[in-house]
């Protein structure tokens, strides 16, 4: 058997063609939705990202503003650049991207976004009122998940759900969300004993480690829907995914690949989340 293929550039392309219609007809009233991102330092990865993230907002009709700092910025200067765009009433997203130079504190600059502009859903009072059930930005990356597994129609309800990762950014997020969606949710780490006998049980496999090629087939539940939300670079400059696509493939029932999967259904939910910030800007104005 070979697995379906969920083609997150398809689908991506049908939601962000939903999101440039919103955006346009927030323009003609008044609002053009638009999204702040801060950039430190010159990680290589990052700056892909952040250039990903305008760019999607280019195409979207979505102003997008671009800050950068060098690595070894003053974290006061870029408190300092949120404040002002947290009282900017033209701007409804405030990004700043992961990670930051050491002598940051990563969870004060998130604290520091207003809680209505925090698009990436990285703000304690987000990430609470998700675990809540409560209406809250929903970070990115798992929001595209769910998005990947309604569009092939996985039923979630009483699935046997398995997510290795947690990660403020994926893993634990992801689990909120299949939880609320009635899955029965198990998270897996590096501490996780028999990591094999977990991830063999799994309806919907998710992996978010970081390890290039980590789940193999042998892994896999037949028929099971996998995610694999891991971007590494091999040593010939190639991407590849945190599972090992070609052995999971042929046990897999539906399988993301990488490139072309998980990654553009993020930024796709970046501009559904500043659609959604402009449009409350709006109802409000
Ligand atoms: N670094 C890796 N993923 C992300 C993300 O989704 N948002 C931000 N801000 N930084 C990241």
């Amino acid at each position: 058997m070979t697995a379906r293929i969920i083609d997150g550039n398809a689908l991506s392309a049908k939601l962000r063609g939903e999101l440039a219609a919103k955006a346009a007809e927030l323009t003609a009233q008044g609002t053009q939705p638009c999204l702040a991102v801060i950039l430190v330092g010159g990680d290589p990865a990052s700056a892909v990202y952040v250039r990903n993230k305008v760019a999607g907002c280019e195409k979207a009709g979505i102003k997008s503003l671009k800050f950068e700092y060098p690595q070894d910025a003053a974290p006061a200067d870029v408190l300092g650049k949120i404040s002002e765009l947290n009282a900017d009433p033209s701007v409804h997203g405030i990004l700043v991207q992961l990670p930051l130079p050491k002598q940051f504190d990563e969870k004060a600059i998130l604290e520091a976004i207003s809680v209505e502009k925090d698009v990436d859903g990285f703000h304690a009072e987000n990430v609470g009122r998700l675990s809540q059930g409560q209406e809250a930005f929903v970070p990115c990356t798992p929001n595209g998940v769910m998005e990947m597994l309604k569009s092939i129609d996985m039923p979630l309800r009483g699935a046997e759900a398995v997510v290795i990762g947690r990660s403020n950014i994926v893993g634990k997020p992801m689990a909120m969300l299949l939880t609320a969606a009635g899955a029965t949710v198990t998270v897996c780490h590096s501490g996780t004993r028999d990591l094999n006998f977990h991830t063999r049980r799994a309806d919907i496999l998710v992996a978010a480690i970081g390890k290039p090629k980590f789940v193999t087939g042998d892994m896999v539940k037949p028929g099971a829907v996998v995610i694999d939300v891991g971007i590494n670079r091999l040593p010939d400059g190639k991407l590849c995914g945190d599972v090992d696509f070609e052995s999971a493939k042929d046990v897999a029932g539906a399988i993301t690949p990488v490139p072309g999967g998980v990654g553009p259904m993020t930024i796709t939910m970046l501009l559904a989340n500043t659609v959604e910030s402009a449009t409350r800007a709006a109802r409000k104005a």
